[in-house]
This record gives structure tokens, C-alpha cells and sequence, in this order.
């Protein structure tokens, strides 16, 4: 959790406005008519099939897809599995050749999940969390039906059926979506801390029906914890921060950064960087510039991707931003402990 986040986002006081929707009906009628189409394009979906096997460690796990349709990206390692589904159209679930059952059920009549406690060693939520009215409620009773240590993961990108999909989710940013679902996991109470994957910014696929749009890939973000009481058997799943880089080519890359003394823009994540000004330091004379510009972009591929970097090659938590020295027209890392570290100088 971020340490200097302020709970807001599922202030109970505020609840019933949050987690509205423009279509209030029941849910079973917005799902009586099947949707047997693939709600992301080919890369975001293979993407989803990658995460899962990396993060899924265990060997022959019973697997729940909550929230589940006819297809559940299950890689083929996994697919011989004992998997449940749990959904709202039926016709759905059958179509679907994972599942070894299934069963219709409605999370926003009915938050409890018809499973015993400690039954299942993976539950799986993609791209539906952002129509549940009562998240908490429900990622509680997740915490419940998994084995100690077991892993719950929530996938979601950037489309929805907006009139099904609460007012908070709606109208929060890509980021924001992050802070609320890492602090519904810490609301529960019922799983250790959280992970983070993001992948943005990849270009879209050439065979895909909006490639002439110019809109990269659908970006995948997932959030995901575990259950306390890991076996010390069972082998740990990889480092907390991954993060597939928008696969830009090199040259793109390059023209970028080319262009940086124009642009005052990341190359990596196209964000505008920060004027900084250089601290004085009596001490140490590292740069004779009065200013940098440094990128602060929290979901800055390069960023993002440092934290992991710093952390395989020296152990320690700490992760760089991109920096320009516009005097020298140099571009190169700054470290930063942190993600509040450097910020008290940006000066606009
Ligand atoms: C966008 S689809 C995603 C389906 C699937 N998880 C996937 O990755 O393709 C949203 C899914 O959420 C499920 N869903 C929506 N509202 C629900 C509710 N109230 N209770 C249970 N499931 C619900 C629907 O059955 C639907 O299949």
C-alpha cells in the first residue's frame, strides 16, 4: 500500500453514491442475452494467458473464475485442472471447455460465494470487477474460500458496459482504478499485501479491427495477494512489480529522445516531464545546472520497471526516473528510494 494514500475511495459514508450505476435493473437481465465475444484485442488477451502462468506456481491447482464467461485464458499447463466457474449466463459457462462446473450465481444480490471455506488454490477475476456494488463483501469472502496461501488475482483494462459498472470505477482514472482495488484488498483484512502488473501502451495487433484507430493494444493491469500462511513447500511466485514495457520499437524509442529537447516529454511513456530545480548541495557537486527535468509519471514504464531492476541486482527497494539535462541535452537515470523522493523540487 501506498504509504501516504488516504483512504477515501470506500469511505462507507459515501458507499451508496460510489457504488451506483446508471442501470439499476437486475443483473440477470443485462446478462440473459449471451455474449459469446472476446472483450479485449489478441495481445491484451494473450498478455492475460502469460500472467496467469506465471503467476499461478502451484501444480495442479482448483481454480475458480469468478465472474466467468466462455473463455477463462487459461494456458495450457493449467487446463486440465479442476476449474469452477461462477457467472450469470449460462449459456456462457457451458461454451466454456475449461470448467469442470459451473454455477449461475448473482454477486449483487448475494455476496456469499457457494463454497466452503479453504476450498480453492486460485481465484481468478477478469475484466468484471467494475460491476460489483459491494467489492469489498465479496473479495472478503474470496479471502475465505482460499487455501492459506492462495492466490487472488483481479485483471482489468479499459473498457466496460458502462451502465453496469459503478460510478466510482467509471469515472476513476486507469491509476485510480489501482489505488481502489489495492485498498478493497487491504479492506478485507484477508490477504497479505498486494502486487501490481501493468502492461500499456504495446501496439495494437496489425490483424486487429481497430488497428487503423493509431490506439495502442488494450493496456492490462492486474492486482493480486495472497492468503496468508503460504506452505514453506510451496514455491514463491515471482517479484511483486512486473511490468511488460510498451513494446515500442527501438527506433521509435530513439526518435523520441531525439526529439526530447523539443518535446521536454518521456520517451518511454510520453508524459510530460517535471521542471526540477537541482538542490543545492554544499557537500557534493554533482550537477551544475540550476534545473533538470525529470519524469514523475508513476506508471512510467522505465519506472516502474526499475523497481524490480534495482531490487535483482542490489537487493535494496529503490527504483530511477528518467531525467533530462537539457543544458547538456544528456539523457540518464536519477535514482529515487521512493515515489515521493525528488517531488519537493519540481517546480512546476
Ligand atoms: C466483461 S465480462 C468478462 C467475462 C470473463 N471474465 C472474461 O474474462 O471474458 C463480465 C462478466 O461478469 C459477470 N458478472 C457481471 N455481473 C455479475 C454479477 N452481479 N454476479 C456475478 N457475475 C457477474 C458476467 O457474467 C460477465 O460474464
Amino acid at each position: 500500500m501506498h504509504e501516504n494514500f488516504i483512504p477515501l475511495l470506500v469511505d462507507p459514508s459515501h458507499h451508496q453514491v460510489n457504488f451506483s450505476r446508471m442501470d439499476e435493473s437486475d443483473d440477470a437481465l443485462f446478462y440473459s442475452k449471451e455474449r459469446l465475444v472476446s472483450h479485449l484485442d489478441s495481445l491484451a488477451l494473450e498478455t492475460i494467458v502469460d500472467l496467469i502462468e506465471n503467476l499461478v506456481v502451484e501444480d495442479n491447482p482448483t481454480i475458480l473464475d469468478l465472474m466467468a464467461s466462455w473463455d477463462s485464458h487459461i494456458p495450457v499447463r493449467l487446463r486440465s485442472c479442476r476449474i469452477t466457474g461462477l457467472g450469470m449466463n449460462e449459456t456462457e459457462l457451458k461454451k466454456n471447455e475449461v470448467l469442470s462446473d459451473y454455477v449461475v450465481h448473482d454477486l449483487n444480490r448475494d455476496c456469499r460465494l457457494p463454497f466452503p471455506d479453504g476450498h480453492f488454490d486460485v481465484v481468478l477475476n477478469t475484466v468484471s470487477v467494475d460491476y460489483l456494488k459491494n467489492p469489498v463483501e465479496v473479495f472478503r469472502e474470496v479471502g475465505r474460500i482460499l487455501k492459506p496461501g492462495g492466490l487472488f488475482l483481479v485483471i482489468f483494462s479499459n473498457r466496460m458496459f458502462p451502465e453496469k459498472a459503478v460510478k466510482i470505477w467509471r469515472e476513476s482514472s486507469e491509476e485510480e482504478r489501482i489505488l481502489l482495488l489495492e485498498e478493497i484488498f487491504q479492506e478485507t483484512g484477508a490477504f497479505d499485501s498486494t502486487g501490481l502488473f501493468i502492461s500499456k501502451g504495446r501496439p495494437r495487433p496489425s490483424d486487429d479491427k481497430y488497428a487503423n484507430l493509431g490506439t495502442p493494444s488494450d493496456p492490462v493491469y492486474a492486482i493480486y495477494a495472497e492468503k496468508p500462511g503460504k506452505a514453506a513447500s510451496r514455491k514463491s511466485r515471482p517479484p511483486i512489480r512486473l511490468l511488460k514495457e510498451g513494446a515500442m520499437n527501438k527506433d521509435t524509442l530513439e526518435t523520441k529522445k531525439e526529439q526530447i529537447h523539443k518535446t521536454l516529454r518521456c520517451p518511454h511513456c510520453d508524459e510530460k516531464m517535471k521542471k526540477w530545480a537541482v538542490p543545492e548541495n554544499p557537500f557534493e557537486a554533482t550537477w551544475e545546472n540550476e534545473f533538470l527535468y525529470i519524469c514523475f509519471n508513476d506508471n512510467c514504464p522505465y519506472y516502474v520497471r526499475g523497481w524490480d531492476h534495482v531490487y535483482k541486482t542490489t537487493s535494496r527497494m529503490a527504483s530511477y526516473r528518467f531525467m533530462y539535462n537539457q543544458d547538456k541535452d544528456i539523457c540518464s537515470p536519477i535514482p529515487v528510494p521512493s515515489p515521493k523522493a525528488l517531488r519537493e523540487s519540481i517546480i512546476d
